[in-house]
């Protein structure tokens, strides 16, 4: 592929997170969003009036057999990722998958497998792990500049009325607090102090057996993680680190463009980032590059790291009894 390629996107499920990928998407160079795919045409038609892609498909289906397509988002609920991945890699089309990649180990091996097995390229979309205040945050843990990390308090919170309309609630296609927003405290236990020794875990739930708050300890050797998730409540998410010599607190909301607070003999200092985007093109951007460069895997949202991760989730859904 040429190095400066314009990558034509396509987008499937047109929910909520399609929108802002939208907007983003409009922002990166080089890149543009061709076409999209609803379970209706009214709906394709109406996202095609906001953001002007060039098809309005009504069926997936018709989206993966577009030979224009270099590139697919897949928006929809946790619980079709597996399926909807599937669709598009046997048709070899590269793909962004939203988090979780999947519903549970099985299904992420398997989608890495039908990624291999038709060379082409795959990612899970988590964000976060692409934000420049993350990236800062990340860089200056390693270096222990401020020593080693003790603890890590992270959360992410908020409170919605309980409606079995809403996805995050109906567990038929994956509600829940953990795998939609407690994947991020995971997450950034995961990816600073690794792997735990051990986890403790207790959760809520909502009458239809979707968890409503999880509370997440993993305890390391020498640390430990307090992570929680709820949707019963606001609650600031930030992920604070308690260093030897300093606290380093990602602002809320940590997981999206953020700030970055440190705390050292007394004195505070904020970083700002700059951001101009919503926080998407990071990852766009990044997926964009691995495509032109020919590349079948990302060397930051790694499989074994998408893998990890949804082992880890598997792990607390274990602890607390949450079966899908
Ligand atoms: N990275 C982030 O910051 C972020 C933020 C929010 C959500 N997400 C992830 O993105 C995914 C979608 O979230 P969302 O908030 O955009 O959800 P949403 O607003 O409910 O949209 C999901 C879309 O999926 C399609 N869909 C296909 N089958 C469906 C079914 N059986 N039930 C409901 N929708 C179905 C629908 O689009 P059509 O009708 O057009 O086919 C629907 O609009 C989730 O996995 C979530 O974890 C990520």
């Amino acid at each position: 592929m040429k190095s400066n390629k314009t990558i034509k996107w396509g987008i499937i499920g047109l929910g909520k997170i399609a929108h802002q990928f939208a907007t983003d998407l409009a922002k990166v160079t080089n890149a543009e969003l061709y076409a999209v795919a609803s379970r209706t045409q009214e709906k394709a038609d109406n996202f095609s009036q906001k953001f002007n892609p060039e098809v309005g498909y009504d069926s997936y289906e018709k989206l993966v057999r577009d030979p224009q397509v270099d590139a697919i988002y897949i928006a929809t609920p946790h619980s079709l990722h597996k399926g909807n991945t599937l669709l598009c890699l046997q048709n070899k089309k590269a793909v962004l998958c939203e988090k979780p990649f999947a519903m549970n180990l099985q299904e992420v091996e398997e989608m890495i497998t039908i990624a291999k097995e038709n060379d082409v390229l795959l990612m899970e979309a988590l964000w976060t792990h692409f934000l420049p205040h993350y990236n800062y945050v990340l860089e200056l843990l390693k270096s222990e500049k401020f020593g080693s990390i003790k603890k890590l308090e992270a959360d992410f919170g908020f409170k919605l009325a309980f409606d079995l309309n809403n996805r995050l609630f109906n567990k038929e296609v994956g509600g829940g607090s953990l795998l939609d927003i407690g994947i991020y405290p995971i997450f950034a236990a995961l990816s600073t102090l690794g792997n735990p020794d051990s986890i403790n875990a207790n959760a809520t739930f909502f009458e239809n057996k979707a968890d409503s708050s999880c509370d997440i300890v993993f305890n390391y050797k020498d640390a430990k993680a307090v992570l929680k998730s709820t949707l019963l409540e606001e609650t600031k998410t930030e992920a604070i680190f308690t260093l030897t010599n300093a606290i380093v607190k990602v602002n809320s909301r940590f997981h999206e463009p953020s700030t970055v607070t440190i705390i050292t003999d007394g004195k505070e200092e904020t970083l700002d980032f700059g951001y101009n985007t919503i926080g998407y093109s990071y990852e766009i951007e990044h997926f964009n590059q691995l495509l032109r460069d020919g590349k079948k895997e990302s060397d930051i949202m790694t499989f074994d790291f998408s893998k990890n991760l949804i082992k880890t989730l598997d792990t607390v859904r274990k602890i607390i009894g949450l079966e899908y």
